[in-house]
């Protein structure tokens, strides 16, 4: 293979998602703590409140990936562990637990890297208006400054946002995410929110000189087919792909949004939100971009359907148990469209992965023989993308362990570790064995 020798094999989690410890240490809450606490909108009425307790067993878990013998890993800041209100006033045991974890991932020669925001914005702000609120881009990067001067000596790599698609547009128009949202003006106006921060983050990142850490952001990218060989199919799968990838790169890397989307999306937003400088403050130079890559979407034209007229089809080939399709051809595509498009940026693939209906057998074993599958297929496009002289510097498993899945709580499983969530305890999986297995072939 010709994966390079410094090549980042990781592990990936979130903070809501793993941590628990929710009303713990003066950890103010947030808007996921709020949503999973309302009745109908999680699976189950599944919470993070316990989670994989992580905050508890970060020991347990550091030594889990010290065996895994991964070298890179993913994990993100809760922003109301470490600033309850969102701003102002400090948690100082928030950003004690953080300091304890990067420690013990040195020490284990594990390269930290930090995602700033995934998804659990503090609830004082959201009662301020959240992410449509724009003073809420000045608060991040209060936040994500206070994270630099922290602990920007020993993180090399930061991601601002993890994906802005699906925090603007699952929060905020279809309403399956927190804040559960269910308006389009408010969810462009959110991603418009979303980016601009990003710029000012970035920008403040800039500021503190750390010659040693790079900055990116992460956005989860599709690619789109058209259902039938008709020219208004092909016209609409081209329009979703420039909304789903583009509305989150363009403005990054070349200062503005798609062009052609712009007469589409007028009908629900005059765009007032957009200022003059906003652009150029989100058009900074990035190190590297974070690529989370999980199915690709057949899109059919359908006038009727609202508000943008296109229908996503239900996938035909195999699927996991997320219903997403197996494509892994599609991480390809998507890695050469990044390529062309914006060219000799280093690309890190910060997730992929799958859920499937994982059994732990008599004798504590989980075979889960199509995880395996998955991610063979999946590394193959990634050593093929490396060979094509594409800059792929890392690959991150989405999950380490099985965790709080979002709306769909505790039912999908994505870990290389099993998770009982009655005992907590962690049980490696086939997939884990497989991992070890590659990850040390390929960096002796
Ligand atoms: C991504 C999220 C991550 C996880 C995976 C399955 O969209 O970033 O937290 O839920 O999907």
């Amino acid at each position: 293979m010709p994966f390079p020798k410094d090549f980042l094999w990781g592990a990936a989690t979130a903070a809501y998602q793993i941590e628990g410890a929710a009303n713990e240490d003066g950890r103010g809450a947030s808007i996921w703590d709020q949503f999973s606490h309302t009745p109908g909108k999680t699976l189950n009425g599944d919470h993070g409140d316990l989670a994989c307790d992580h905050y508890h067993r970060y020991e347990e878990d550091l030594e889990w990936m010290g065996r895994l013998g991964i070298n890179a890993y993913r994990f993100s800041v809760s922003w109301p562990r470490v600033l309850p209100e969102g701003k102002g006033r400090i948690n100082e045991k928030g950003l004690d637990f953080y300091a304890r974890l990067i420690d013990g991932l040195l020490q284990e020669g594990i390269t930290p890297i930090l995602t700033i925001y995934h998804w659990d914005l503090p609830l004082s702000l959201q009662e301020k208006g959240g992410w449509a609120n724009r003073d809420t881009t000045g608060w991040y990067a209060e936040y994500a400054d206070l994270l630099y001067r922290k602990f920007g000596d020993l993180v090399p790599y930061w991601i601002t946002h993890n994906e802005p698609w699906v925090a603007s547009f699952m929060g905020h128009f279809t309403g399956e995410h927190a804040p559960g949202i269910s308006d389009l003006p408010t969810a462009l106006q959110v991603a418009h929110h979303l980016l601009l921060s990003h710029g000012i983050a970035v920008e403040a990142f800039r500021a503190e000189s750390l010659p040693h850490a790079k900055i990116g952001i992460t956005n989860v990218l599709t690619k789109a087919y058209p259902a039938r060989e008709k020219d208004e199919d092909r016209r609409i799968a081209h329009l979703f792909e420039r909304l789903q990838n583009g509305w989150f790169l363009d403005p990054i890397f070349s200062g503005s949004y798609p062009l052609e989307l712009i007469p589409i999306l007028a009908e629900f937003s005059d765009f007032s939100f957009i200022r003059e400088e906003d652009m150029r403050k989100i058009n900074q130079p990035i190190d590297f971009i974070g690529l989370n890559y999980y199915f690709r979407n057949i899109i059919r034209h359908n006038p009727e359907a609202k508000p943008l007229g296109f229908e996503i089809i239900p996938p035909q080939g195999e699927v996991t148990a997320m219903g997403w399709e197996v494509y892994p051809q599609g991480l390809l595509e998507v890695l050469r469209f990044l390529n062309t498009h914006y060219p000799s940026v280093p690309i890190l693939i910060t997730e992929n992965g799958a859920a499937y209906e994982d059994r732990l057998t008599p004798d504590g074993r989980v075979k889960d023989e199509q995880r395996i599958a998955f991610l063979k297929t999946h590394l193959e496009k990634v050593e093929r993308a490396i060979s094509e002289g594409i800059p792929v510097i890392g690959y991150c498993v989405w999950s380490l362990m099985d965790n709080f899945e979002w709306a769909y709580g505790y039912s999908k499983r994505f870990g290389l570790l099993y998770v009982d969530y009655e005992s907590l305890e962690r049980i490696p999986k086939e997939s884990f064995h497989w991992y070890q297995s590659l990850i040390r072939r390929e960096r002796s």
